[in-house]
């Protein structure tokens, strides 16, 4: 079965009580929490001060995306707000190496995230190192954008390169997933779906997400 990962990022921010206690009640399996600084990523979103305040709320598995220039910078205080995992993009990060071993001496989860022009090739040298791999399927900074095709490609491509390098990182794949399109995605080999929009602006989120863990 999938890991289904929702995206608070859809969320109703007047509402995260609520909204963390409909994923409290739901099938889902983790939280996924976008962090954007307005640098590598062209919006700001939310900090460490917000995932405090979740934290209270919940025991689910915070899968915090750092779409943030200098990540290193703040780890420990991620950890501290309660991340049990902590993604960093491969373009924002050239001490990669050093960024995922700094995550995982913390006892967190390290991924490494690449954007849809991002080759798969290029995490050949990082790939047994990393606990898992996000696949964007959009560009990030925005929730509610198109899933991009190619990104099943892509998927495959990360599959084969994980199998032949007896890594055992996880896929996780991240945008545009909605019931249409999320069992084609895990036919390519996704172990972990975001779903962002698809799941909260749902007339039954409950379901939803009961669905495409089913899937
Ligand atoms: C985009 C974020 C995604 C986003 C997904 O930069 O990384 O996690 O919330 O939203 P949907 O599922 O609406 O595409
Ligand atoms: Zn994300």
């Amino acid at each position: 079965m999938p890991i289904i990962a929702p995206s608070l990022l859809a969320s109703d921010f007047l509402h995260l009580e609520k909204e963390c206690q409909m994923l409290n009640e739901s099938k889902a399996d983790w939280f996924h929490l976008d962090v954007m600084d307005g640098r590598f990523v062209p919006n700001i979103s939310f900090g460490m001060s917000v995932i405090t305040q979740l934290r209270k709320m919940t025991t689910k598995f915070f899968d915090v995306h750092l779409m943030i220039v200098e990540p290193e910078k703040y780890v420990e205080e991620f950890k501290e707000a309660g991340a049990n995992s902590l993604t960093v993009h491969l373009e924002a990060c050239p001490h990669l190496h050093r960024n995922i071993q700094q995550i995982q001496s913390l006892g967190m989860k390290a991924g490494v995230a690449i954007n849809p022009a991002t080759p798969v090739f290029l995490l050949q040298d990082i790939i047994r190192d990393v606990d898992m791999v996000l696949v964007m399927s959009v560009n990030p900074g925005f929730g509610g954008q198109s899933f991009i095709p190619h990104s099943l490609a892509k998927i495959a491509e990360l599959k084969a390169l994980i199998k032949n390098t007896a890594s055992s990182a996880k896929i996780e794949v991240d945008g545009g997933i909605s019931l249409d399109n999320a069992a084609e995605i895990l036919q390519a080999g996704a172990d972990i779906l975001v779903a962002g929009s698809s799941v909260f602006k749902s007339e039954n989120p409950l379901e939803t997400i009961e669905k495409m863990k089913n899937l």
